[in-house]
């Protein structure tokens, strides 16, 4: 199996008739168009590069690449924009490619901490639950 960059219909053909690989794997644009094989399958050529234009970093901030720091903080926002697209289309039933990067950065960390506190909290009842139910 070989995931990583798949778009096109072309390429994919290629790939498995060459046995290259056996399976292709697509993850970036699903997060937008969840019945993406199923497009393809029906004749669609190639999907959408959606990181390509994930702006990130304006070009005035360039030079900021070069610290390991904002490196990081810029694959993370890169990455929370597909977690927000994936929560839309669970939430919402549609992605939204419109999406700003940096704000939903914000948006999508925002809220895994929420859903990261309501967890440890039921985890910390659940554990005095049962506790309790521990005959001394
Ligand atoms: C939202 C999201 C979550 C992912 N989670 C995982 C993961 O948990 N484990 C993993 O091995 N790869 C994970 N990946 C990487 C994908 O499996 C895939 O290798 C990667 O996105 C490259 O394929 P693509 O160019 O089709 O997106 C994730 C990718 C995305 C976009």
């Amino acid at each position: 199996m070989v995931t990583g960059g798949f778009r096109s219909r072309h390429s994919i053909e290629q790939d498995l008739s060459s046995g290259a690989a056996d399976i292709v794997g697509l993850g970036r644009p699903m997060c937008l168009i969840a019945d993406a094989p199923d497009r393809l399958l029906a004749g669609l050529q190639s999907l959408p590069r959606y990181e390509d234009r994930l702006g990130r970093l304006p070009s005035w901030l360039g030079g900021l690449k070069r610290l390991k720091i904002a490196k990081a903080m810029d694959g993370f926002a890169a990455i929370y924009w597909f977690y927000e697209q994936l929560w839309l289309l669970g939430h919402g039933g549609m992605a939204d490619e419109r999406l700003p990067i940096l704000k939903t950065f914000m948006t999508a960390d925002k809220r895994n901490k929420a859903i990261m506190r309501t967890r440890t909290a039921m985890t910390n009842n659940f554990v005095t639950l049962a506790e309790n139910e521990v005959e001394p």
